[in-house]
């Protein structure tokens, strides 16, 4: 598909976008073992990345995908999720936002890492809702860097796994089809 891109859409540095977001978890937020649901905590990360999705491009943007997650170590009732997200990768209208958590007990100051993931955004027209250009990313440091390298490699093996979703789900279409 055809992506629409702006003359010179100027481009952006990591630190422009980067988020911080911080949740005292609350019973609401909790499962029955006093700890923070995962979905919570999954929807705490979606909006910390579109943020900075958003942020950087200064566009309507939609979640096109989450890569794989491992909870870690739980976050209870009373602490602090601490939600940190920056962008690692841009192409023409998608962007790789990493996504890392840890708790903060609030009596001990004790940190622990929770989760890190990979959320990939699209950006899209507010009219056409269709996919347009982002502006570039600048690298400045080693470390991103080395970050945007593996971004790479991640988005290749992505959009490998999409495109083989993709093959099945139309073989199943033609089966359906067929009888
Ligand atoms: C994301 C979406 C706009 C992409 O539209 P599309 O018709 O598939 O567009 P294209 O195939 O042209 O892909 C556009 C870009 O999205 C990327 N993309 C699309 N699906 C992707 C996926 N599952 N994983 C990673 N990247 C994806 C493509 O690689 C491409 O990137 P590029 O422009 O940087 O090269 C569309 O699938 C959509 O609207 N999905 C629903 C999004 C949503 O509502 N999310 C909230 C949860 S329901």
């Amino acid at each position: 598909m055809a992506v629409t891109h702006d003359a010179s859409p100027q481009a952006r540095r990591v630190g422009e976008s980067a988020t911080e977001m911080a949740q005292l978890v609350l019973p609401q937020h909790a499962n029955v073992h006093g700890s923070a649901l995962g979905g919570t905590v999954m929807h705490w990360m979606d909006l910390a990345a579109a943020v900075v999705a958003n942020r950087h491009c200064r566009r309507p943007v939609v979640t096109a995908a989450i890569d794989e997650m491992s909870f870690l170590a739980p976050i209870l009732v009373g602490q602090l999720a601490l939600i940190q997200a920056r962008i690692t990768l841009v192409d023409r209208s998608s962007m790789e936002i990493r996504v890392d958590v840890e708790s903060e007990d609030l009596l001990s100051g004790e940190h622990r890492h929770t989760v890190t993931a990979y959320f990939t955004f699209v950006a899209i027209d507010a009219t056409t809702r269709r996919p347009v250009g982002v502006p570039r990313l600048l690298l400045e440091t080693d470390e991103e860097r080395t970050e945007h390298a593996r971004a790479l490699e991640r988005r290749r093996l992505r959009l490998e796994r999409l495109e083989a979703r993709r093959r099945e789900e139309q073989s199943h279409e033609e089966q359906r089809n067929n009888g």
